[in-house]
């Protein structure tokens, strides 16, 4: 028998462990075998992974694509061949783009751009506020991955529903059998603090840090794991940014709720003096934390097990949106979110070098977790035959420094991970069967991407 595609002589590493001189074999976009190399069959492609380790494809399900509407910072063709050098195989989008994701025809119009244009296969969140309350099931129907509510305002100004409202939408999504994830600030103290520091005057950047502060996140977590125990939901807390939320989040998985929760490479690699360094470009909401929250971070969410998975929020804004010109300029001029597709995976690869976490442990969260979390496991997130081919080739041992944004593949790069030092990187990436990635090129077609079906829609 021959298949269409062998990639062998590479050190396999799933959650489970890894196996050295091993591989992968595919026919019809579908993995057939996974093994050691003298074991797999005959290819038509057969490509030699020189030693390289081979994972699940990486899946991020937390970018901003910014399509529809806010193409001039980045759009689906663009996010996702930075998702594909990136050696990120699934992306999900976030729906505070214009107009936002709230309606079946809005989702449908996302999808639509997406399968146009994409590298790599994605998928989209719809969003939840009081306008929309009884569209939840149409846009269960109309294939959303899961929902989101913004509990605090942000990019994008999607006013949060009630409380009350919050509850319907959890008991509505219950019973959609999908996810509810939230933007887990509380409103009332954000918005305090930033009009307080604004009439006193205070402008650096690291003062907007401050006026969000982990209370805000601690808080926002709590109360929504007080609301998915009364309604039986299931929540997710993205980009968790402090180990004060990391503790509540390990708190309500003790009281028996079904609460996930994902971190960013950003909290776990900087601590707060980012913003003293960098300035206005590392300005993010939540915000990065101080070091005492940074090492809890790590040791309750990472090692103890309350964070989940991993997630960019890959958010592209324009160079002068960011201030890098003037980048301890008066912070409230600047907006926030950067980007971060081309640098997970050597953020991560980094911290497993430094012996902050194994490959097995980096790969269970940021393929495995992620795919299972929104229902895409095991067609994504898996080696398991049968299955998507989608995978990941890293060198784990490559030495190199991000010395300039124009390297990386977005419309726009604004990053603080500019001049930082890495130990790991992908170097090839494979989608159902079809390097969209080699050694430094976008080899793949845009529109060969597509979307993840999920339940029988
Ligand atoms: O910093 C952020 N940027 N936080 C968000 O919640 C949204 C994001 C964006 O869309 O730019
Ligand atoms: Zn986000």
């Amino acid at each position: 028998m021959s298949v269409d595609l062998v990639v062998r002589n590479c050190t396999v590493v799933t959650p489970a462990g890894r196996t050295s001189d091993a591989g992968v074999a595919v026919e019809d976009g579908t993995i057939v075998a996974v093994g050691r190399s003298d074991r797999l069959p005959d290819a038509d492609r057969v490509v030699d992974g020189d030693g390289s380790v081979l994972v699940p494809g990486i899946v991020d399900a937390h970018i901003h694509n910014r399509e529809p509407g806010l193409e001039y910072k980045e759009d689906w063709e663009s996010a996702t061949r930075a998702a594909a050098a990136g050696g990120v195989t699934t992306v999900v989008g976030m729906p505070n783009t214009d107009p936002v994701i709230d309606r079946p025809d809005h989702l449908a119009l996302k999808f639509d751009r997406g399968e146009a244009s994409a590298h790599v296969d994605f998928q989209s969140f719809v969003v939840v506020t009081s306008e929309n309350l009884d569209l939840i099931p149409d846009l269960d129907e109309a294939g959303a991955l899961g929902y989101k509510i913004f509990l605090g305002s942000t990019v994008g100004d999607v006013p949060p529903p009630n409380d009350g409202e919050i509850l319907e939408a959890m008991e509505s999504i219950r019973e959609t059998g999908k996810r509810l994830g939230f933007h887990e600030e509380n409103g009332e103290i954000i918005d305090h603090y930033t009009e307080r520091f604004q009439a006193e005057g205070k402008n650096d950047p690291i003062d907007h840090s401050h006026s969000r502060p982990v209370i805000a996140e601690r808080e926002a977590v709590e109360r929504m794991i007080t609301f998915a125990e009364e309604t039986g939901a299931k929540i997710h807390m993205y980009h968790v940014s402090s180990g004060s939320a990391a503790e509540a989040v390990a708190r309500g998985k003790d009281r028996g709720v079904d609460v996930t929760a994902e971190t960013t490479p950003h909290y776990l690699w900087f601590t707060e003096d980012v913003m003293r360094e960098k300035g206005n470009p590392a300005r993010i909401q939540p915000p990065i934390r101080d070091a005492e929250e940074r090492e809890k971070l790590w040791t309750v969410g990472m090692e103890q097990g309350a964070i989940d998975s991993i997630a960019t929020d890959h958010a592209p804004h324009t160079p002068e949106e960011k201030m890098v010109d003037d980048p301890f300029g008066n912070t409230w001029e600047a907006i926030s979110g950067f980007v971060g597709l081309e640098t997970e995976i050597p953020v991560m690869l980094t911290l497993v070098d430094q012996g902050r976490l194994t490959l097995e442990e980096w790969v269970r969260r940021h393929s495995t977790r992620p795919a299972q979390i929104w229902g895409m496991y095991p067609q994504k997130g898996s080696l398991q035959v049968g299955t998507d081919a989608d995978f990941t080739l890293v060198d784990p041992d490559l030495e190199w420094t991000l010395e300039d944004s124009s390297e990386l593949h977005s419309k726009n790069s604004v990053t603080p991970f500019l001049g930082e030092s890495f130990t790991g990187k992908a170097v090839t990436t494979v989608v159902r069967g079809e390097v969209v990635y080699d050694d430094g090129d976008v080899v793949g077609e845009s529109g060969y991407g597509t979307r993840v079906r999920v339940d029988d829609d």
